[in-house]
């Protein structure tokens, strides 16, 4: 086991603190790090089926080292589990076998079980401790940093209302083991990339010669999670200003969102979440150029390092009048996160709906 980043982010008193280990080797270890805080009565193991196969047994071994019981409840792969829908029955199995105000929640997998763990940890009880073990690129850079927890609302006739319903809950302990990393596919892999990406627009960092090699296969995985560490203590500096989104400087993090989320409702699954940021910070981008916040040729490398990665820029067959629905649903509708330059951003900006209508007929082809 190596650890290449132990932090603590201290936020207010009334958000919880969070400690955020990342390295090569840690799941073999979880008993370590989680017999250091008190002991809990019991474990609710959240996971999907696709990360429980992988490193279900080793997750299980390293829990069973703290003599607890383990309560599991596995669920389907993707966003579609993360809905307020599915919610009954994926608790059930932490109801039937008994639940108390010292369980504690762990979340075994990418975004999707990061946020519904969360979300579930939130509202059992009215709060229990939960630990996230993010095993995607995009979780351990970004969803599972934070505190926003949720799930979707997705109507009989497949509207999806995305994130909709959440919390803020900040889990005691996000656990990142790049070792996790290898089975990941290439499209999921990229997939982070898209939000890693939004780092380097929003805050010049990671570089791009980062980023590129972090889309490389085999690059030494130390490099990797120094690189992961890095993101992260981007999004806890910028989060521990404005827990709540409060503030607003917490919205900096929205860069690409907008119309990410809008893009990825109306896809209805046919883009992953990073895929969706890369077509929405380009959305931004754009508006950016058009406002003349940015100049056009900046403008213009941005959206070729974007591509440059693999990331999609555009998006085809998708209904321009379903997208600004979602966005009229979105709780960051209204206003948007712009470009000035590599890492300087403007927040808070109204954008006339003409001109985001017009980018959207050049980036919806
Ligand atoms: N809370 C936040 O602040 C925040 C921030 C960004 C994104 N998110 C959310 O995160 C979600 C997307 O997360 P995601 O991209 O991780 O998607 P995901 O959780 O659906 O995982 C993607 C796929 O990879 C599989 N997988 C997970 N780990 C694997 C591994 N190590 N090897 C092989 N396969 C593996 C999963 O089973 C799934 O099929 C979205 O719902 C998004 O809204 C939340």
């Amino acid at each position: 086991m190596k650890i290449i980043s132990d932090s603590q982010i201290i936020l207010t008193r009334y958000s919880g603190n969070t400690r955020i280990i990342t390295g090569i080797g840690l799941l073999d270890k979880l008993d370590i790090f989680i017999d250091s805080k008190n002991k809990p009565s019991n474990i609710l193991l959240l996971s999907d089926v696709n990360t429980f196969e992988l490193f279900g047994t080793q997750t299980e071994k390293s829990l069973n080292n703290l003599h607890v019981p383990v309560v599991k409840s596995i669920i389907p792969p993707g966003e579609k589990s993360k809905n307020l829908q599915s919610l009954a029955e994926i608790i059930l199995p932490f109801l039937k076998k008994g639940l108390s105000h010292n369980s504690m929640l762990i979340a075994l997998g990418g975004g999707v079980v990061c946020d519904l763990g969360g979300f579930i940890a939130s509202i059992l009880l009215r709060g229990i401790r939960s630990v996230y073990i993010p095993t995607t690129l995009l979780a351990q850079i970004d969803a599972a940093i934070g505190g926003k927890t949720g799930v979707n609302y997705v109507t009989p006739n497949n509207v999806m209302y995305k994130n909709m319903i959440g919390t803020f809950h900040q889990p005691e302990m996000v656990i990142s083991d790049v070792n996790t990393l290898v089975t990941l596919p290439e499209r999921e892999l990229r997939s982070g990339l898209g939000e890693m990406v939004k780092y380097y627009v929003g805050w010049g960092h990671p570089t791009i010669k980062q980023l590129s090699s972090t889309s490389t296969q085999g690059v030494e995985r130390e490099k990797v999670a120094g690189i992961i560490s890095l993101c992260q203590k981007i999004k806890i500096t910028v989060i521990k200003n404005d827990p709540f989104e409060i503030e607003g400087s917490r919205q900096q993090l929205n860069l690409g969102h907008t119309i990410g989320h809008a893009i990825e409702s109306a896809a209805a699954g046919k883009l992953t979440h990073g895929e969706a940021v890369a077509v929405g910070l380009s959305a931004a981008v754009k508006i950016s150029d058009r406002l003349s916040f940015i100049n056009s040729s900046k403008a213009r490398n941005i959206t070729a390092t974007i591509s440059s990665l693999g990331l999609p820029v555009n998006v085809k067959n998708l209904n321009i009048n379903e997208v600004l629905r979602a966005m009229a649903f979105d709780k960051k509708c209204g206003t948007f996160v712009l470009i000035r330059d590599i890492g300087k951003l403007i927040i808070g900006k109204r954008v006339d709906n003409v001109i985001v209508r017009n980018v959207l007929e050049e980036i919806c082809l």
